[in-house]
């Protein structure tokens, strides 16, 4: 019984921690086709912010806030710093309003790499596991991030 306990108990830490570096030897690739080229419309900033800080918890993909730090003056883990994003969004790419640069962010990240970071850290699931309600609302509170 006991034993059972501290097993399942290992076994759903592992799981986590393979989960919150996101480089899982298993991680799906998203299926061609299902990718909705235009960005959700923008949501609940305040339920983005949710979403974002608690992810894992509350859609199984790892935490936005495990790689990225959002108020100026933290130092940076894994991925960019995300202060500024709001303005830098639309300048990343000329074809690309602030909305679709980090739809296409979010949702392909390795089509645009942040100078100084590498591809393949950023999970590539998030188009598969969050909702476009979901991603609408991420969008919504990365905008507000000045
Ligand atoms: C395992 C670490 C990791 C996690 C988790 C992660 N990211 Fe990232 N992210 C990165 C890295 C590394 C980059 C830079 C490389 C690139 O451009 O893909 C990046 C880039 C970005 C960018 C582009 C920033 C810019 O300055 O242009 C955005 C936006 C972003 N991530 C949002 C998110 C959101 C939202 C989540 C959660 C849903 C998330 N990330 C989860 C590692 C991560």
């Amino acid at each position: 019984m006991h034993v059972w306990r501290i097993l399942t108990l290992i076994l759903g830490v592992s799981l986590m921690t393979l989960a919150g570096c996101g480089a899982t030897p298993a991680e799906p690739e998203l299926p061609p086709g299902t990718l909705s080229s235009t960005p959700p419309p923008l949501g609940d900033a305040e339920q983005g912010r949710e979403l974002f800080v608690n992810t894992l918890a509350l859609t199984g993909s790892p935490n936005c806030i495990s790689c990225h730090v959002v108020e100026a003056g933290e130092i940076e883990v894994v991925g960019p710093a995300l202060v500024g994003l709001a303005s830098l969004a639309s300048q990343r790419d000329p074809n690309l309003t602030a909305e679709e640069y980090l739809y296409r962010s979010l949702v392909v990240p390795n089509e645009y790499i942040v100078s100084g970071y590498n591809a393949g850290i950023m999970p590539r699931t998030y188009g598969l596991y969050l909702s476009r309600e979901q991603i609408g609302d991420l969008l919504a509170y990365m905008l507000t991030l000045d």
